[in-house]
C-alpha cells in the first residue's frame, strides 16, 4: 500500500445540483457525462447530488436513458446495471428555450423542488457546454431569473463553468468575458483547461515543492532548455466544421501555455488557489510577446498533407494542424532558457510531455567527453502518465564506463494502491463543486494567452510570407522547419 505521509489534503465536493447546458453536444457526450458517471461510480460525487441536463433538442425519458447507456457503455463497458440505475435516479432532462425568460423561471422552480428532494442547500453549478456565442445570454438569463446569486449574499452558491478556447480572438475573448462578468463575479467563473486536471501535470509542482533537490536546480543555472510536446496520432475525425475556423493554435494554445506556466512558475507560498494563481499570473507577465519579425523566426506552422482531402475542408485551406514555437520567459529564473513547444495532428503517435533538459557539468573530468548527456527530467502526460529522470551512471563491471539510466516514477501502476483515481475531468468537476479555483484559469491567464497568441495570428494574416504554411507527410512529427527551429540552436526535440 502506498503510504501518504504527514500532509494529506482532500478536496471534498459539496452537495449540489449540477445543470449541464448543451447536454446533447459533443463535449457533453465525450467528456462531461462520462466524468459525471465516473464520479458516481467511484463514489467521489457528493452524497446529496443531482443532475439536470438541458438542451433545445426534445428528448423523452427513453431516448435520454438510451443515450446515457450508450455513453456509459463506451467509457465503462463493465458497468453493472444497478450502478447505472443509481446514476439515472439522480438525472432529469429539460428541453431548453434560451430566448424565453419563462424557461429560466421554470428551471429555477424545478431546481428548488430538486434541492428539497436531494437535500441540497441552494448550491448550483451551471456548466455551459454550448458554443461560446451562447455564454453571455445564458449567464445573463441565469442572473435575471435569480439563479446566479451574489457571491456575498448567503451561504448558498452558484458557479458557472466554461471551456477553452474562450473565444476566437483577443477582442472576441474580451467581449465574451465582459458578457459573463456582467452576470457573474470572477470568483464564480470556472474556466476549464482539462490539462491542469492531469495527475502528472500536478506532479510537476508537487515534486518541486516537496523535494529541494529539484527546485534548487529549476532555473537557468542548471537547465539548458525545456521542451513541451502535445502530438496527436489522429487527424480531424470528422470535426472539420469546428476545426476549419479554429486551427490548431487557437485550439491548443491554452493547453500549451498552461503546461509552460506550471513548469516555469515560481512555487506558490501555499496550495491556496489565490497564491497559486498569483504565481501563474506572473508567468504570463514574463512571457515575451513576439514582434512580427519574431513571429516569423520563432514560430513554425504546418498542415498535414492529407488535410486538404478531409471531408468538409475547403479547397486551398490555410488552417494549420501543426505548430512549433520557441518561447522566452523574461524573468531571473528563466532568462536565456528557451522553451520549445510543439503540437500537431496526424503526427504518427499520441504523445504529450514536458521535458526539462539539464546542462552538462561545465567542470571536471566530463567537461569535454560525451558520456550520454543530457540529463532529462521528463513528465509524460499522455498516453501513459509517468515521471522519469535520466541519469548517467557507472556501467556494472570491472571497467569504469558510463551508461544512461532512467529513474522512474510509475505511480499509476502501483498494483497495491486500489484507491480510485479521478480522471482529469472528474478531478476538475470535484474541484468546481468544492469551490477551489486552483486548477481553473483566471481572467488574467485567459487575457495573457490571447495577448501572446494575437500577434502570431496577426502576422499569419497580414504577412503570410513571413511564416509560411509548411506541409508535412501524414504520420510524421511535423514539418522539417520544426526540426530546424530547434536544430539551429544545436538542440533536438528528443
Ligand atoms: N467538443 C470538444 O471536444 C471541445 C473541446 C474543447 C472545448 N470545447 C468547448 O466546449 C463547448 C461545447 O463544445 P461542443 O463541441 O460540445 O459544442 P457543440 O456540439 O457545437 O454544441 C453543444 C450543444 O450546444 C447546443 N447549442 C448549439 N448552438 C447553440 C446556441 N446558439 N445556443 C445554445 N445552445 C446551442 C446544441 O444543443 P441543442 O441544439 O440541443 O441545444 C449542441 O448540442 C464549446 O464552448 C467548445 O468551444 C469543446
Amino acid at each position: 500500500m502506498t503510504e501518504t505521509l504527514g500532509f494529506c489534503e482532500e478536496t471534498r465536493p459539496e452537495g449540489c445540483g449540477f445543470v449541464l447546458f448543451g447536454a446533447t453536444g459533443d463535449l457533453a457526450g465525450r467528456k462531461i457525462l462520462p466524468a459525471l458517471f465516473g464520479l458516481c461510480e467511484k463514489r467521489l460525487a457528493p452524497k446529496n447530488f443531482y443532475l439536470v441536463l438541458a438542451a433545445r433538442t426534445p428528448m423523452d425519458r427513453n431516448a435520454l436513458e438510451s443515450r446515457l447507456w450508450n455513453i456509459v457503455m463506451r467509457t465503462s463497458p463493465s458497468t453493472a446495471p444497478e450502478v447505472f440505475s443509481a446514476f439515472l435516479a439522480r438525472i432529469e432532462y429539460v428541453q431548453a428555450d434560451y430566448g424565453d425568460p419563462a424557461f429560466f423561471k421554470k428551471l429555477a422552480a424545478r431546481l428548488t423542488e430538486l434541492d428539497a428532494k436531494f437535500n441540497v442547500k441552494r448550491k448550483h453549478l451551471f456548466y455551459l457546454a454550448t458554443p461560446p456565442a451562447a455564454f453571455e445570454g445564458l449567464a445573463g438569463s441565469l442572473r435575471d431569473s435569480g439563479l446566479l446569486l451574489d457571491p456575498k449574499d448567503c451561504t448558498c452558491w452558484s458557479r458557472v463553468v466554461i471551456e477553452k478556447p474562450y473565444g476566437s480572438s483577443l477582442e472576441n475573448a474580451a467581449a465574451i468575458d465582459a458578457g459573463i462578468k456582467r452576470a457573474a463575479h470572477e470568483s464564480q467563473v470556472y474556466r476549464i483547461d482539462h490539462f491542469t486536471g492531469k495527475e502528472t501535470v500536478q506532479n510537476v509542482l508537487a515534486l518541486r515543492s516537496a523535494n529541494a533537490v529539484f527546485d534548487g536546480t529549476w532555473n537557468g543555472r542548471f537547465v539548458d532548455h525545456v521542451r513541451i510536446t502535445a502530438l496527436e496520432e489522429l487527424g480531424l475525425e470528422g470535426r472539420a466544421g469546428f476545426f476549419e475556423g479554429m486551427g490548431l493554435a487557437r485550439d491548443m494554445m491554452s493547453h500549451l501555455l498552461q503546461l509552460a506556466a506550471i513548469t516555469a512558475m515560481d512555487l506558490p507560498s501555499s496550495f491556496r488557489d489565490t497564491d497559486f494563481k498569483a504565481e501563474k499570473k506572473k508567468f504570463f507577465e514574463s512571457l515575451r510577446i513576439f514582434s512580427p519579425e519574431e513571429a516569423g523566426s520563432c514560430v513554425v506552422r504546418g498542415q498535414y498533407a492529407g488535410y486538404a482531402a478531409e471531408p468538409g475542408v475547403a479547397g486551398g485551406s490555410a488552417t494549420e494542424t501543426f505548430l512549433a514555437l520557441k518561447l522566452a520567459v523574461d524573468n531571473d529564473r528563466w532568462r536565456g532558457v528557451p522553451f520549445y513547444v510543439r503540437a500537431g495532428k496526424k503526427t504518427g503517435a499520441k504523445r504529450t510531455c514536458i521535458e526539462i533538459v539539464y546542462k552538462k557539468p561545465d567542470h571536471g573530468i566530463f567537461r569535454d567527453i560525451d558520456i550520454g548527456y543530457p540529463n532529462v527530467f521528463s513528465f509524460s502526460i499522455q498516453p501513459e502518465e509517468k515521471v522519469d529522470f535520466s541519469l548517467i551512471s557507472k556501467h556494472p563491471g570491472p571497467k569504469l564506463c558510463f551508461t544512461r539510466r532512467s529513474m522512474g516514477l510509475d505511480y499509476r501502476l502501483d498494483e497495491h494502491d486500489k484507491a480510485p483515481y479521478p480522471t482529469d475531468y472528474e478531478r476538475l468537476l470535484i474541484e468546481a463543486m468544492a469551490g477551489d479555483q486552483t486548477l481553473f484559469l483566471s481572467d488574467a491567464e485567459m487575457r495573457g494567452m490571447w495577448n501572446f497568441l494575437s500577434p502570431i495570428l496577426g502576422t499569419w494574416q497580414r504577412r503570410p510570407q513571413a511564416c509560411p504554411l509548411h506541409i508535412y507527410q501524414d504520420g510524421t512529427p511535423g514539418p522539417a522547419a520544426a526540426q530546424e527551429l530547434i536544430k539551429k540552436d544545436k538542440r533536438a526535440w528528443e
